[in-house]
């Protein structure tokens, strides 16, 4: 089965799970990326009665505008019920690295605001150890050269992300050869550098469920 096909079959189970859980009052989180783009077109086929839902960037939005769901604001909700988005990488204990599209910051908020984190993956982006795809940091500007110097002394090796500005209007610094064998003390030990805005390390807040598309069919990691 070719990577397209696995991507759309787990966007496929998790409009199955999704669709089970709701009602009226329902809000969706929407992620980023070419996985989490097959679940809004499925969204955009059906006619779904919910409140709406909440996108983790201007693309997401944009793509979902197709669709009868209301786009809501963070602002406006109490809380997000299913969360649905990609990763770059995931682990057994549903740690992720994310941010490949950018969208890191607005996707680590919509996560911790969710009840249930749907990640939705296929079998290319599993990993025992984190740290093969390289972790997204979210800068303010002015500080890119010196946060490059910090994590350089946590062995890490920085790449500027060339014309690239987030939907938060910041640059973005992909780091190389992290040490992940602890994802969360690394998540926290970034954010603490003056200038961060986030980090694309998900282990303070992981994903609930993975749904992980194989050859032989889709896998469902959850406790
Ligand atoms: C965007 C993300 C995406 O979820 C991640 O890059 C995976 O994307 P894709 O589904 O295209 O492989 O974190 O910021």
């Amino acid at each position: 089965m070719d990577k397209e096909e696995k991507k759309k079959q787990s966007a496929e189970k998790a409009y199955e799970i999704v669709k089970k859980g709701l009602n009226r009052d329902t809000v969706l989180g929407i992620g980023t990326g070419s996985t989490t783009n097959y679940f809004i077109e499925i969204l955009n086929q059906e006619k779904l009665d919910l409140k709406g839902a909440v996108c983790s960037s201007n693309a997401s939005e944009k793509y979902l505008k197709k669709s009868n769901i209301e786009i809501l604001s963070l602002n406006d909700v109490h809380k997000i019920d299913f969360y649905v988005d990609g990763a770059d990488e995931f682990n057994s204990r549903k740690e992720l690295i994310k941010g490949g599209g950018g969208a890191l910051t607005r996707e680590k908020i919509l996560a911790h605001s969710s009840e249930t984190f749907i990640c939705i993956v296929d079998d290319s982006k599993y990993s025992d150890l984190l740290g093969n795809f390289p972790v997204p940091i979210e800068v303010i500007d002015l500080a890119r050269s010196a946060i490059s110097r910090e994590v350089m002394k946590m062995g890490g090796r920085p790449v500027y992300r060339n014309n690239f500005v987030t939907d938060n209007g910041h640059q973005i610094i992909d780091v190389h050869n992290l040490d992940l064998n602890v994802p969360y003390e690394t998540e926290l030990t970034i954010n603490k550098i003056p200038g961060v805005v986030e980090n694309g390390i998900f282990s303070s807040r992981k994903a609930d469920i993975i749904l992980l598309a194989t050859d032989s069919g889709i896998e469902e990691i959850k406790d």
